[in-house]
């Protein structure tokens, strides 16, 4: 979706629709005050041309001071506008770890109890403001959802917040906007703002350990998933699998993408990413193991039940 999603973004997109209102206002005025000056020297020139071109600045100053003062004026309420729709003391509040070439996301609201993580995703309760804490993992990344705010660096060993106010329903797209590695480009978040109610309900799903296998196929994904390489890096709820260093995988099979945003989730792509994860995203540091046809078919199987 397009246009602005949320309280910051609507801001901006009225300042910006103002201030190239007013420049490109200016910018037709220069043009033409030159049109007229060459016309107006060609003609007459001399005394007369001077006595014209003295008026034209004079015009011209006024007209500079005052679109300047009317654009430092609306940045100012702009500014002020953002500041009370944000009420302070957001209780909610969303820990988000930039890391090459992914998001890690924590959800948690005070109770230890309900902590929820994910990753590659954030979902926001519309028109409630939540708390963004910003980390970065390795190198200095930057947290941009276009439609909800402005950039927010995400810089190593520093925390930096952001309170955003989600406005419209719908999917956004977040994009890192810092360079951050060859797959600076392949590090997307898929952004879903929906109606409170629905936000809890899939908090409430997050809390659940992860699916158990429902077929012989994806109980023999699971065991290859939960004793070898894949449990070193990744955490799947209520397994053995307690790695940390890749994105949890708890409900992997709810989310919409794969290698955060680089593919949509189907099972095409799942194929080709558990295959060969370091062709389809290449530097990425899932290295790619050679599984055989039978440990990757039953490796899929079981990663496309964990809903
Ligand atoms: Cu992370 Cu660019």
């Amino acid at each position: 979706m397009t246009g602005s999603a949320g309280e910051h973004g609507a801001q901006f997109n009225r300042l910006f629709g103002l201030f190239l209102g007013v420049t490109g206002a200016f910018y037709v005025l220069v043009v033409a005050g030159l049109v007229l000056a060459l016309i107006h020297w060609r003609r007459r020139g001399g005394e007369d041309g001077a006595r014209v071109a003295e008026r034209g600045l004079i015009f011209w100053l006024g007209a500079v001071l005052l679109g300047l003062t009317g654009l430092t004026l609306a940045s100012f309420v702009a500014d002020r506008n953002v500041a009370a729709a944000m009420p302070s003391g957001a209780r909610l509040r969303v820990e988000l770890t930039a890391n090459q070439w992914w998001w890690d996301v924590i959800y948690s609201n005070g109770n230890p109890g309900e902590r929820m993580r994910t990753a590659n995703e954030l979902h926001l309760p519309a028109d409630v403001p939540v708390e963004l804490v910003l980390k970065s993992k390795d190198v200095i990344h930057s947290f941009w959802v276009p439609a909800l705010a402005g950039k927010q660096d995400m810089i190593p060993g520093r925390t930096n917040t952001l309170t955003v106010l989600a406005r419209r329903v719908g999917r956004w797209r977040g994009q890192c906007a810092e360079f951050c590695g060859t797959q600076h480009a392949h590090m997307a978040l898929d952004v879903t703002i929906e109606p409170p109610g629905k936000f809890a309900a899939w908090w409430r799903a997050g809390l659940a350990p992860a699916a158990t296998p429902s077929s012989a196929l994806a109980q023999a994904g699971y065991d290859y998933v939960t004793s070898r390489e894949c449990a070193n890096c990744h955490t799947i709820a209520g397994t053995p699998a307690t790695g940390t260093l890749g994105p949890d995988l708890t409900h992997f099979a709810s989310r919409a993408s794969i290698g955060a945003g680089t593919f949509p989730l189907t099972r095409g792509h799942l194929y080709g990413w558990v295959a060969d994860p370091q062709g389809a995203k290449a530097g990425v540091n899932m290295p790619t193991i050679g599984l055989d046809a039978q440990n990757l078919h039953a490796v899929v199987a079981y990663l496309e039940g964990l809903k």
